[in-house]
């Protein structure tokens, strides 16, 4: 049994009835679509944002059906993201197979991911989940925004660390924060207890995108390219570390490897080796240990129970996962 199986357990039921819900809320009649769908729901992912609705829910009341529709929404949204993400970053390859955009081309992910956010959208509104629904439109908006900010520091390459934690809390802390507020709104009105939540899943939300750029210069098989982030001209926190500890004519070296010569993959793994020799990697952990001691603090203010030992097996996945 995985790590992750065991981290799910008190929560199994209601898993198993959420993959329903989510698989049923996809559901087309066109059969292009359909086929799409069912591919995607076939490899489906770790599904930790419904583990971070259901345990916060879970945490802050008693699970019920909006808790349910919260948590279909966010994975959802979620995919949604991914595979638009896939097309953005010319990825082909996504949890261990081939991305739709590999199989199917970009103009039809494209509208795959539009239909996805357009269901979800549609499972709060038939419900009248309109606070839920307020809660994760921020987050779809600010995931977008920061998708864009990168792209902006990808063309300029002048990306710092404060400009690099501002993308990455807006593409990926935020949605996270949503699906902790979701779980906690679901089942409870007060409006502190909320933003607690939301500001926890913040935080490791951080420190969940900080291991996601660590991954990518690794060499473990994480069901993604390796190195698809230099390709890209994406400037992450090893690197940005690694760049500020190095000499002028280093700096210069390395960044116009990443702006003349992202295509060439000897000239990509000379960036890896650079990165890996000069600290950069032991730094970001540092970091996102840090975004990971603010989590637990702010989850050591509620009163021991299940659902809290829940989100910390879950907080401690966070940086210890291996894909
Ligand atoms: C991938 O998220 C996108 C990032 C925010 C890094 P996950 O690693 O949760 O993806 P799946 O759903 O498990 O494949
Ligand atoms: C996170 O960034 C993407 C989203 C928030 C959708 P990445 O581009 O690093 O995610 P992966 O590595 O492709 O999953
Ligand atoms: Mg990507
Ligand atoms: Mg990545």
């Amino acid at each position: 049994m995985s790590r992750l199986d065991e981290i799910k357990k008190p929560i199994e039921k209601e898993l198993d009835v959420f993959e329903e819900k989510f698989k049923s809320s996809m559901k087309s009649s066109v059969p292009l679509l359909d086929r799409i769908t069912h591919y995607i729901v076939k490899r489906k992912g770790k599904q930790i944002r419904p583990m971070f609705v259901f345990f916060s829910a879970s945490l802050c009341g008693t699970i019920d059906e909006a808790t349910h529709r919260g948590a279909a929404l966010v994975e959802l949204l979620h995919t949604a993201t991914l595979v638009h993400d896939d097309v953005v970053d010319n990825s082909y390859e996504r949890r261990g197979f081939f991305s739709v955009n590999a199989l199917w081309k970009n103009k039809v992910a494209v509208l795959v991911g539009d239909f996805l956010l357009a269901k979800g959208m549609q499972l709060s509104l038939a419900n009248d989940d309109f606070g839920l629904l307020k809660i994760v439109n921020e987050a779809v908006q600010q995931m977008s925004e920061g998708e864009l900010l990168q792209m902006e520091k990808a063309r300029k390459l002048d990306i710092n660390e404060n400009i690099y934690y501002e993308v990455i809390r807006q593409k990926t802390a935020s949605l996270i924060a949503s699906c902790c507020a979701v779980g906690a709104a679901s089942v409870n009105k007060d409006a502190v207890v909320i933003e607690k939540m939301r500001s926890f899943g913040e935080k490791v939300g951080m420190a969940f995108q900080i291991k996601d750029d660590l991954f990518d210069f690794g060499t473990d098989d994480v069901g993604k390219p390796l190195g698809i982030d230099i390709k890209e001209k994406k400037i992450t926190l090893p690197l940005i570390y690694a760049l500020s500890k190095s000499g002028k004519t280093e700096k210069h070296h390395i960044i116009n490897l990443v702006k003349n010569h992202n295509e060439n993959s000897a000239k990509v793994e000379e960036v890896i080796s650079f990165v890996r020799n000069s600290g950069g990697l032991a730094y970001a952990e540092m970091q996102m240990h840090r975004f990971q001691d603010e989590a637990f603090e702010i989850l050591g203010s509620f009163p021991e129970s299940e659902a809290r030992t829940g989100l910390e097996q879950l907080v401690r996945f966070t940086t210890e996962r291996k894909k």
